[in-house]
């Protein structure tokens, strides 16, 4: 924990565009969510492909976890706000990733592993978020990391809002992890009733706020729990203005747009269909998630 470096006042805020409450369905073995960014969403979005939100005192909806499967043309951002949930993965890498806890992996050309919760009952909160990679990274070598959560770079501001910098940078704390070309910038906010945040942003970057505690007002507009809240992308912007209604716990993202063509299938997110069936290719003759000789 430090004390916030000083940081110059945004003076024409991001309004919000849409609100979106986000799609309940079930992934894995049948862990329940929030699909809270959807695929209709992605160009809008751009470059995220996904935000997946789970949260269950109920074990059943948790408990048979992520049995091995593929990943590969992006990275995958796991944050554990509560409960304990072990990865393995066929590059050899494997993780406990527990309450407060950041796993970053990036798929490139290929990984098959598995998230499976480490708890019979208690708790089970967090997220998951899909980052692009531009093309010409999607087959570099698989990549991971996991960090604890006294290991995030985290500071609290005069206001009493407490920020942990989990990607980019804020008010001149650089995070956990940084990219070149997506740029993305994933800050927690915990601000007590009250309290006002503001973050600078590049005008062209896409940005969206969800909300998983309380209520905040966004240039007037108020954004209740459960809810995502896309910014408007105005080129005079430079930045979000977050004020808490009540005590509030959100996510702030955003990240620079590739522009460039996305084709999915499933965990394979590629530019074009025909790298989508060679990565289907690949996973059912068994070279996805080879190490390399
Ligand atoms: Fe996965």
């Amino acid at each position: 924990m430090s004390s916030e470096p000083s940081s110059p006042a945004v003076s024409l805020p991001r309004r919000i565009e849409r609100l979106i409450a986000g799609q309940a369905t079930s992934d894995g073995a049948g862990v329940k969510l929030v699909r809270v960014l959807t695929q209709d969403l992605q160009r809008r979005l751009d470059p995220f492909l996904m935000l997946d939100a789970f949260g269950s005192d109920n074990p059943n909806d948790y408990i048979a976890g992520f049995p091995d499967h593929p990943h590969r043309g992006f990275e995958t951002v796991t944050y554990m706000i509560a409960g304990r949930m072990r990865h393995r993965d066929s590059a050899g890498h494997e993780g406990l990733l527990e309450n407060g806890g950041v796993q970053w992996m990036t798929a490139g050309s290929g990984v098959i592993h598995s998230e499976i919760p480490q708890q019979e009952d208690g708790v089970m909160e967090g997220f998951q978020l899909w980052l692009n990679l531009p093309g010409r990274d999607k087959m570099n070598a698989p990549w991971y990391r996991d960090f604890k959560a006294g290991d995030l770079p985290r500071f609290t501001t005069p206001q009493g809002v407490t920020v942990t910098v989990i990607a980019g940078a804020s008010h001149g704390v650089t995070g956990a992890v940084t990219r070149d070309a997506t740029a993305p910038l994933y800050l927690d906010l915990h601000l007590p009733a009250g309290a006002r945040f503001e973050q600078h942003l590049p005008a062209t970057h896409n940005a969206f706020v969800y909300v998983y505690r309380g209520t905040v007002s966004i240039a007037g507009q108020s954004v209740p729990p459960q809810r995502m809240a896309l910014l408007a992308n105005d080129e005079q912007a430079d930045g979000v203005a977050i004020e808490a209604s009540s005590d509030a716990k959100l996510l702030l993202i955003a990240g620079q747009p590739l522009n460039e063509p996305i084709a999915q299938y499933g965990p394979f997110v590629m530019n074009t269909q025909q790298e989508i069936y060679q990565a289907i290719n690949d996973y059912r003759a068994g070279r996805l998630g080879e190490t390399a000789a």
